[in-house]
């Protein structure tokens, strides 16, 4: 298994670039199945989760092209000849966002057999919300051997049911809940009302993808939306919108190895929430235009608390990087985690590296300053890694960073763009480790 070495201490200074949204690009590529027109899309992220979800489409009879064009990276997909509308298990064990096939499944051919989400390092992740929306706009479901088996009608597999509209109101906020639900609706009979929607950016992304497609949905983005289904849906070409988590990410970077960084490609006002608690640390932000955001060292970094939320609140996706950034700011900071029950596996390894944190139940409390110790750490989910990775920016001496394939599911090129403004991050390959061996987070 792949490893990074990182010696800390460099102020990471320069223009970092921001990739496209892997949160954004699951659920968009999902949508393809809706119709049997290409749809293209721009600025996907190469990153391990969109190759699994490449192979899972493909494996259902979908055509996927890849072509890398000079200014952004572009993917085709065909779905007209969907031979197979089943989600097997030795494709999907690897990555959660396998649940985004089960809507558009149903809606398209009437019938999906989708296998079941393991439990995951930060969660349960139970899908109990889809199910329950789906069923009430018609879908039959059962669960046999680690398998959904829905159907609606008589299920053919030719699009022989169809859903029908309904009034769904989620009992708690589900981001890629309310985005399956979603693609379920646009090709349903009559109109969909959902309440309680999730407000993320990325649904806001999918939602623009179907329009494009020709499908009516009213208030993406906001807590209620309306949709009136239609009968087919046709091709579109749709640029995916950069990464706020990336972008997240890079910010807290440039703020604990006190430099000057300019994140390049992303959308600031996606990052409200991490932009005034990093001011409220301490941290020098400035937005530069529409496009990008400078971060540099202003002094000492002071303590703040955060409380994570579904947006527009704090992301509990930069939760684990914002511990790091704690460890380095003077007073005692409180990390409140509301949304997944078991998302502080970074702690023990921060710890390891010479930080004072305490957990209880849902509260982690972080009190600093701290000098952080090279140790050698294990990365047990996606962020949790970028945390670490954070923590070794900073850290006195080299670090040794284990299973860093968590990483490379949702960072593109992570230690090249660390690279390129200062870093000291080296990848070790350990090409005999067998992939089984990965266990699933994020
Ligand atoms: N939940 C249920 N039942 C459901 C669905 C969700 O109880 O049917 C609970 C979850 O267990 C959790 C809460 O509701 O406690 C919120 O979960 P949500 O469904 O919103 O999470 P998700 O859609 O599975 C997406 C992102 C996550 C991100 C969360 C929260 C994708 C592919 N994944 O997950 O991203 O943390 O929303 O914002 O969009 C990551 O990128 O590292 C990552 C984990």
């Amino acid at each position: 298994m792949d490893k990074f070495v990182i010696r800390g201490g460099n102020p990471l200074s320069g223009v970092i670039r921001v990739s496209g949204a892997k949160n954004s690009a699951l659920p968009c590529m999902a949508a393809a199945l809706l119709t049997e027109d290409e749809v293209t899309l721009e600025n996907i992220p190469k990153v391990r989760d969109i190759e699994t979800e490449r192979r899972l489409l493909q494996s259902m009879g979908a055509e996927v092209a890849l072509r890398e064009g000079e200014a952004q990276d572009q993917t085709t997909i065909s779905c007209r000849r969907l031979s197979d509308p089943v989600a097997r298990y030795e494709i999907v064990k690897t990555m959660r966002a396998s649940s985004l096939v089960l809507g558009p499944l149903i809606a398209r051919m009437g019938v999906a057999r989708v296998a079941m989400p393991g439990g995951c390092a930060i969660g349960g992740r139970p899908i109990d919300l889809h199910i329950k929306a789906l069923e009430k706009m018609g879908a039959a479901i059962a669960q046999e051997h680690g398998y959904l088996e829905a159907r609606v009608g008589t299920g053919t597999g030719n699009g022989a049911g169809r859903l029908h509209g309904a009034h769904l109101v989620f009992d708690r906020i589900t981001v890629t809940g309310t985005e399956d639900l979603l693609m379920a609706a646009v090709l349903a009979e009559g109109e969909t009302l959902m309440e309680n929607c999730a407000r993320e950016p990325e649904v806001v992304d999918l939602a623009a993808l179907l329009t494009a497609m020709g499908a009516k949905i009213e208030g993406a983005g906001t807590a209620t939306m309306r949709v009136e289904g239609v009968t087919s849906l046709h091709g579109a070409r749709y640029r995916i919108n950069p990464d706020r988590i990336e972008a997240g990410t890079f910010l807290i970077a440039g703020a604990i190895t006190g430099g000057d960084l300019t994140v390049a490609d992303c959308n600031p006002a996606h990052l409200g929430a991490v932009i005034a608690k990093l001011r409220e640390a301490g941290v020098q932000v400035d937005a530069l235009g529409e496009d990008a955001v400078r971060v540099h060292a202003a002094g000492r970094l002071v303590a703040a608390d955060i409380s994570t939320e579904e947006y527009p609140g704090f992301p509990t996706d930069m939760q684990a990087q914002y511990m790091a950034l704690a460890t380095q700011a003077e007073g005692v900071s409180l990390v409140r985690e509301n949304i997944f029950e078991n998302r502080f596996m970074h702690v023990q390894e921060l710890v390891r590296m010479g930080a004072n944190i305490k957990v209880e139940g849902s509260m982690a409390t972080v009190r600093g300053p701290t000098r952080l110790s090279a140790a050698a750490v294990m990365c047990s989910d996606l962020r949790a890694s970028a945390s670490l990775v954070l923590g070794a920016l900073v850290a006195e001496g080299e670090s040794i960073i284990d299973r860093v394939y968590h990483m490379d599911r949702g960072y593109e090129h992570f230690e090249e763009k660390l690279l390129g403004v200062g870093a000291q991050i080296q990848r070790m390959g350990n090409v005999f480790a067998p992939r089984e061996a990965e266990t699933v987070a994020g």
